[in-house]
């Protein structure tokens, strides 16, 4: 089958001839990403489809009334473009799989993949043909609601992830039946919003921006993304809707893009309350000049281009490039050819929800096992506690960006529960509270008593979906309402008890995460969280979930990431005092001198790359096929990976490099290769890694990117505190 080429001649040849024939307001209609009535098609509509002044439309997905969309666009028409039918696909379509921060706790490229073409078949098959992801923005302040939709905080991890996502939708042939364009987000840098505030101001230094944030960006379109939509936020200064450096320098001239570039909603429009442009004309020769192709929502563009032109402030050049970038995703998507929806090409419904729980269960990070009070041994057991405002939430267990779940698909752990659990043991269910903010004690009691006389106590904590994603936002990230409060008070019935965190973000648990005996991490799993919990909790399967995004212990760590700089004067257990340690009079320089804080520990709670198992993984026997290299060579990295247990289990071997000195400092750590292995009991397998110069390059001081010659550091092991180590030279 021939690959997507996106700049296939052919295709090329076909959107000049059409170019050639448009007149310019129909040029101009071509930039307009109209929202959807939502089931209905008013005479306005119908005029303006007619009339060639709508390139696209968002938010419909009746495929009657996208069918009759595409109809009069296509047969009522004078050229008969079609139409992108766009909506916000984050993870899963009817079928909701983790949101994108547990499918990244994965790190699982070919489970994510097959997610994303599971979605890309439910969404085409109602007539949607593009969809606004994958989001890629690094995350390292989980103040920041949107992290939910996010892949972490590594650029490497989220390039190996985002790369599935846009083969998982838009497949080896985007005209092919079950495929849908991506639209890779937010371009760029939009997770450095400052104070973890959405849409707020972010500085990012160009080299830093090159190293981090790019990063996944240039994944997506190595990977052949379609399209791009730019960021709400200002970057130094300027929003990323009218930012040249960005769109023009980075996007066009040094990568060479050929896609399309979707402003975000209304975000060309909000240029002039950023206080860049004057007003919305304004704003349109800004956008139109700096290089957004499309406008969403907002109407700068068909309101003013065509006087823009006239005046010569928008080259009809610069139209027909923006034109010509529109055109290219509707030819590759195949719509001149066939506009109309398609057989629906569908995985079965079982088949579907399979891998829902599948991914569900290798989302979640068990990141406390005491006592091994997990798996549970139901032959000991005759009653469970379980409780919690997340224990029976179809609705919220989807998390955030969900428009069409189907929640009669949705499982909750307590009806997982009820139906698995044999005759014999007693399930004592009390909500314990009415919402993950309630600070009801009478509550508090009463889940007391029932923690009381069970011989478990199972906690379903966390947040509702809408605490997390765009604009929701916290400044403190502790389990809201009265939880730890119950969460202290459950720990004093001395029952084993175990934290099932559900939430769209990490959350600080430093009050609270050695009161309880285990804690795993489901993050808001989708449709299928009770099945997939209910499998880990009783041990039918091992958790394999590794953190995508660096626990903190208290909020005002934040930004706390394993990749940071060593800084000139890291902390040493020596230079590191507690605040309470502290005697009246100690003179000023008696301790510190280095970088800490004096009132909380030094290190996360939980970092990046952890999660426990039920089983122990012993890495051993690391070697090097040679300790020096030249630029442009590679090493050959094995190492031997023992499951010492008695369960199979999956473990994800990770490979860590450090640059010792660079012409720019460089993180004390960068992931660099990842494998995720299944072991039997007993198993060793050796695990080999190609760690090639050009895996080392990074932007230096020049901002170009190149490998520097020195000495390296390198690590393999099970998460980013992996201490098996080696050393080598770039010669
Ligand atoms: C929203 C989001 C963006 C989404 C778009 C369309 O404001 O910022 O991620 O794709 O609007 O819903």
């Amino acid at each position: 089958m021939k690959k997507n080429d996106i700049t296939s001649e052919a295709i090329a040849n076909s959107i000049q001839a059409l170019i050639n024939e448009m007149t310019l307001d129909e040029k101009i209609g071509q930039l307009s990403l109209v929202n959807s009535e939502y089931g209905q098609i008013s005479a306005d509509t119908k005029e303006s489809l007619k009339a060639g002044r709508i390139g696209g439309m968002l938010n419909e997905v009746a495929p009657e009334i996208v069918n009759e969309l595409q109809r009069i666009a296509v047969e009522e028409s004078r050229l008969g473009i079609p139409l992108l039918i766009g909506r916000d696909i984050i993870h899963g379509f009817n079928t909701i799989f983790p949101i994108p921060l547990g499918m990244a706790a994965t790190w699982n490229e070919s489970l994510i993949e097959e997610c994303c073409r599971v979605a890309a078949q439910e969404a085409s098959a109602v007539g949607v043909n593009w969809t606004y992801a994958p989001m890629v923005d690094i995350s390292r302040d989980p103040r920041w609601g949107r992290v939910a939709e996010s892949l972490g905080e590594d650029p490497a991890l989220s390039s190996i992830l985002t790369t599935a996502m846009i083969k998982g939708f838009q497949g080896e042939q985007l005209s092919q039946p079950g495929t849908i364009a991506a639209c890779v987000k937010h371009f760029a840098g939009y997770g450095a919003c400052e104070s973890g505030k959405d849409y707020n101001t972010t500085n990012i230094p160009e080299n830093e921006l090159r190293n981090v944030h790019l990063a996944p960006f240039k994944a997506a379109i190595d990977a052949g993304a379609m399209s791009l939509m730019t960021s709400f936020s200002d970057i130094d200064g300027i929003p990323a809707s009218a930012n040249h450096f960005l769109l023009r320098h980075i996007l066009r001239e040094e990568w060479d893009f050929k896609g399309m570039v979707v402003s975000d909603w209304a975000s060309i429009t909000q240029l002039a309350v950023h206080g860049l442009t004057e007003d919305e004309k304004d704003s349109a020769a800004h956008a139109a000049n700096a290089g957004v192709d499309m406008e969403m929502a907002s109407h700068a563009y068909a309101d003013n281009l065509a006087e823009l032109v006239n005046e010569g402030k928008v080259s009809i050049a610069q139209i027909d490039l923006m034109v010509e970038h529109v055109l290219r995703v509707k030819f590759q998507l195949g719509l001149f050819e066939n506009p109309y929806t398609n057989e629906p090409v569908f995985d079965s419904m079982e088949k579907r929800l399979e891998l829902a729980k599948e991914t569900a269960l290798q989302s979640c990070v068990l990141l406390r096992n005491e006592k091994q009070t997990l798996p549970l041994n139901i032959k000991q057991i005759n009653s469970i506690a379980v409780m919690g405002p997340m224990a029976d939430e179809p609705a919220e267990q989807l998390g955030t960006w969900v428009f069409d779940g189907d929640q009669s698909l949705s499982q909750t752990p307590l009806k997982a529960f009820k139906e698995v659990l044999p005759e014999n043991i007693s399930l004592n269910y009390v909500r314990s509270m009415e919402t993950s903010r309630s600070r009801d004690k009478l509550k508090i009691e009463e889940a007391v008593a029932v923690a009381e006389k069970s011989d478990v106590i199972l906690f379903f904590a966390g947040e509702e979906a809408i605490l997390s994603g765009e604009s929701h936002c916290r400044s403190d990230i502790r389990l809201p309402g009265a939880q730890e409060e119950l969460i202290s008070a459950l720990s004093k019935t001395g029952k084993p008890l175990v934290l099932i965190l559900m939430a769209g973000r990490p959350v600080a648990m430093e009050n609270i995460y050695d009161k309880v005996d285990a804690i795993l991490c489901a993050w808001h799993p989708g449709c299928m969280a009770g099945p997939a919990i209910i499998d880990l909790l009783l041990g039918v399967k091992a958790p394999s979930g590794k953190l995508p995004i660096t626990f903190p212990r208290v909020t005002g760590q934040i930004p706390i990431y394993y990749g940071h700089k060593n800084t000139g004067r890291p902390a040493t257990d020596e230079s590191v005092l507690y605040i309470d340690d502290i005697e009246v009079g100690t003179p000023q320089h008696s301790f510190g001198n280095t970088s800490f804080h004096l009132d909380v520990d030094n290190s996360p709670l939980y970092p990046f790359g952890f999660g426990l198992s039920y089983t122990t993984f012993e890495y051993s026997n690391l070697k090097l096929s040679q300790n020096k290299v030249e630029i442009g060579g590679c090493i050959f990295v094995t190492v031997d990976i023992t499951n010492k247990g008695a369960v199979g289990a999956y473990e994800t071997v990770q490979l860590y490099t450090r640059d010792l000195v660079g012409s720019v400092t460089r993180p004390v750590k960068e992931l660099k290769k990842i494998k995720k292995i299944y072991l039997k009991p007993g198993q060793k397998e050796t695990v080999s890694f190609v760690l090639a110069t050009d895996d080392l390059a990074f932007y230096g001081r020049d901002n170009k990117l190149h490998c520097e010659p020195g000495a390296f550091h390198l690590w393999v092991g099970s998460d980013s505190n992996a201490d098996l180590k080696a050393e080598f030279e770039i010669i």
